[in-house]
């Protein structure tokens, strides 16, 4: 063999060695490497649809991504509460989490749609919307803002809760009730003379068992799940408005993963906001009927006229809110009632 052939072999065995030598070296990097911590956190109890969800979300991501990421879970306002999730959620603190749609005002208005009462007729119409062209649009709606929306989860339809029946509009009149931060809701227990009290979901409880409210709107699932039935006399059946959630991340840390791995965390985001639907369309009625079952609380079942006078009270609401949400936007939501 020639002298430079000879040189060049020699070369390559050695490039050969330190390739390897590198690689097994990377190998043992990445056995030793710790996972990646995600934080996923929300304001609600594990056995509520938005709870079920996260907890498979973690499953799913530790089972498909073994050993590079894992998911902490912490429910109940344990991390962030209403007030900071979504500041939290920008400062990469927590990298998921799924406030109620109700609770986006800061960052657009475009979602307080979801709040005007009685424009949906049921969790399917609310669906058909989510799913249709103007409400995937709404997804986008804080990208300048920093935030991602990557899908609706249901909860259901709220009911009036207090500690008197209300069956009229007029029994609400001069009552304080807990809201979420949101301007429409205000406005609709305006409309019917009532005192909305705006306050973070952890201290609900704690509000209606001190009589320092009087009442509260919410789902049969949180209802049930945070014992407001055992601090509450009456619950009416008014079915007036949705309280569902827009799952979101932030820009950067989305942006941030690698695109393999963002599209497993989607698709296993997709897969558990499913099941978290599923658990959400059983639990209404099971929830319900263990509130009932405990006696605590009795419900209020309105009359068609009843509840005709509660929707000629509250849907003016919509009128003023228009300019900010979009007449377009509105008339897609009713279309959504009509299969
Ligand atoms: C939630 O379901 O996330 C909380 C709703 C509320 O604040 O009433």
């Amino acid at each position: 063999m020639k002298k430079s052939t000879r040189t060049l072999t020699h070369t390559f065995k050695s490039i050969a060695k330190f390739a390897t030598a590198a690689s097994i070296l990377t190998a043992s990097f990445n056995v030793f490497a710790e996972p990646v911590e995600i934080k996923f956190s929300h304001v609600v109890a594990e056995n509520t649809p938005k709870g079920q969800m996260a907890l498979k979300f973690k499953e799913l991501i530790e089972q498909r991504l073994p050993g590079e990421y894992i998911v902490n879970v912490f429910p109940n306002s344990q991390l962030f509460g209403d007030n900071n999730e979504l500041a939290a959620l920008l400062l990469n603190d927590v990298q998921f989490v799924a406030p109620s749609l109700s609770k986006f005002e800061r960052y657009t208005k475009k979602l307080q749609i979801f709040d005007l009462p009685f424009l949906f007729e049921d969790m399917d119409a609310v669906d058909r919307f989510q799913q249709s062209e103007s409400g995937q649009k709404l997804l986008n709606a804080m990208n300048r803002k920093g935030i991602v929306g990557l899908g609706y989860l249901h909860n259901g339809m709220k009911q009036f809760s207090a500690n008197d029946p209300l069956n009229l509009p007029k029994d609400a009149n001069g009552k304080k009730f807990r809201i979420m931060a949101s301007d429409v809701i205000a406005a609709q227990f305006d409309a019917v003379g009532a005192i909305p009290v705006k306050k973070p979901f952890s201290e609900v409880f704690t509000l209606l068992q001190t009589r320092a409210i009087d009442g509260q709107e919410n789902t049969w699932s949180n209802t049930y799940s945070m014992k407001f039935y055992e601090v509450q006399s009456h619950i009416t059946e008014s079915n007036h408005g949705v309280l569902d959630y827009m799952v979101v991340t932030s820009n950067t840390f989305w942006k941030g993963l690698p695109a393999d791995k963002r599209a497993v965390f989607k698709s296993s985001l997709d897969e558990a906001i499913a099941l978290g639907n599923k658990i959400a369309s059983e639990k209404g009625n099971e929830d319900k009927q263990a509130i009932l079952d405990s006696n605590r609380s009795q419900l209020v079942t309105l009359t068609p006229e009843a509840r005709q006078q509660w929707v000629n009270a509250m849907k003016p609401v919509w009128a003023k809110f228009e300019d900010q949400i979009g007449r377009d936007m509105i008339d897609a939501a009713q279309a959504a009632n009509t299969k």
